[in-house]
């Protein structure tokens, strides 16, 4: 199932990546910060700024969930809410929210979603059991190591039985693993896709899921 279909691809210099990589350069991109949003491409993003590419991708979540107005949907790992804004844009009178561990990100959220982004982390997110229509975790989840993946995906399944989306980096060949592993900088569980279908079957996640692969 892949909701990301229309998401225009990002530009990936691999080995301009893999030259400038070092542990000092990882561990400030994990920070989730300016460097990592909005610093130089070799922390991460190289400049995180609203351009409408997740309109498309917001039409078919609400397709996909069948949201309409009034329902309640969130985003684990958020950052400035791009998506969030997106989907109340896409569907009036949506009750979009977003959750994430970046006190820099919500800092500089889009200004039609202050209000709407909560600081925490996947692990533990602070919401009843199914209080949403839909929980989406877009490049999130594989930040975490395996067993705190395992708690937040049963963290998506709490607060929406069979119906979270959960896109997570992996890789279909041998070739693709050593391309992702010149390009990754904050992943700290990723795996093929049979991997991940273990540990979605081990957190008891019923709902959807997709790839993000380097090629
Ligand atoms: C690659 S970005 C993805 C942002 C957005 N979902 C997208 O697809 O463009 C990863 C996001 O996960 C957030 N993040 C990392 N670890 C997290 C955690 N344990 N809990 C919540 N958010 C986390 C980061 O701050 C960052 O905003």
């Amino acid at each position: 199932m892949n909701l990301l279909a229309k998401l225009p691809r990002s530009k990936r210099n691999v080995s301009q990546r893999a030259e400038a990589k070092s542990p000092d350069v990882i561990a400030a991109s994990r920070e989730f910060g300016e460097l990592y949003f909005d610093g130089p491409r070799s922390y991460g993003y190289g400049g995180y700024r609203y351009d409408g590419r997740w309109i498309p991708v917001a039409e078919d979540i609400v397709a996909h969930f069948g949201l309409r107005a009034g329902d309640r949907v969130l985003d684990v790992g958020c950052a400035k809410g791009f998506l969030v804004k997106d989907l109340m844009k896409v569907c009036p009178g949506l009750e979009a929210f977003g959750l994430d561990i970046s006190e820099y990100a919500l800092k500089h959220c889009e200004p039609e979603i202050i209000g709407r982004l909560h600081l925490g982390n996947a692990t533990s997110l602070p919401f009843p059991d199914g209080s949403f229509k839909a929980v989406i975790s877009l490049n999130t989840l594989h930040n975490l190591d395996r067993s705190e993946v395992i708690t937040a995906l049963r963290e998506v399944e709490r607060l929406a039985p069979g119906r979270g989306f959960v896109q997570v980096d992996s890789y279909r060949t041998a070739e693709e693993k050593a391309l992702f592993e010149e390009w990754v900088l904050t992943a700290n569980f990723h795996d093929f896709p049979e991997g991940w279908e273990q540990v979605f079957k081990e957190a008891g996640y019923t709902g959807d899921y997709y790839w993000t692969i380097v090629e």
